[in-house]
């Protein structure tokens, strides 16, 4: 099959699983851990284990002007931490509120922004940080971010932005207000 017709296959897919909202009670808690973060979900470090359930992050778990945490989202009812697939792989960041555009601030807690950890470029994880500009750096071909202007591309080969997480402004823990703005990982189809 052609690239562009398994590209739209997966954009329709995970389209529609964005659409479908939480997973069926009858998922079990491997199919969990499997599941794109759900509204409700609380975010944990991502060197947390498993058991016992790890603590929620706060935001002022998180250093002001970074360095960016990577974490995963973590089922509140049952403790299951969906660390099943990489593309749940979260970034955090916590930058003052003044260097949020107007749109980020809607969905910040206290600060901070949350976005996939897939680069869209190859689908490697955004791993590192310039410290000089606040930016989002991918450590396999150069891509940066900008996690105050939406994680919009400021450099490197990169075709769009980190799709956001939308966080929830009123609670103590950080916690998922609403599943990923975008499709997540690389325009190249590389996966590991
Ligand atoms: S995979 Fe991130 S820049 Fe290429």
């Amino acid at each position: 099959m052609p690239r562009l017709a398994l590209l739209r296959r997966a954009v329709l897919g995970l389209g529609g699983a964005l659409l479908a909202g939480p997973p069926d009670c009858a998922d079990g808690a491997a199919n969990s851990a499997m599941a794109l973060p759900q509204p409700g979900d609380l975010l944990v470090a991502e060197t947390s284990g498993q058991s016992p359930p790890p603590r929620p992050l706060r935001p002022h778990d998180l250093p002001s002007g970074g360095p960016p945490v990577l974490a995963w989202p973590m089922d509140e009812a049952t403790g299951t931490v969906r660390r099943g697939s990489r593309f749940n792989q979260v970034l955090l960041v916590r930058l003052s509120v003044a260097r949020l555009s107007a749109a980020e601030r809607d969905f910040a807690s206290r600060g901070v922004v949350a976005f996939s950890a897939i680069c869209t470029h190859a689908g490697c994880v955004v791993s590192g940080w310039r410290a000089s500009d606040e930016s989002f750096l991918c450590p396999c071909h150069g891509s940066t971010y900008d996690p105050g202007a939406g994680a919009r591309v400021v450099g490197g080969p990169a075709p769009r932005p980190l799709p956001a997480l939308p966080l929830c402004p009123t609670r103590d823990a950080l916690t998922v207000a609403a599943g990923f703005t975008a499709w997540i990982g690389g325009s190249t189809g590389r996966t590991d």
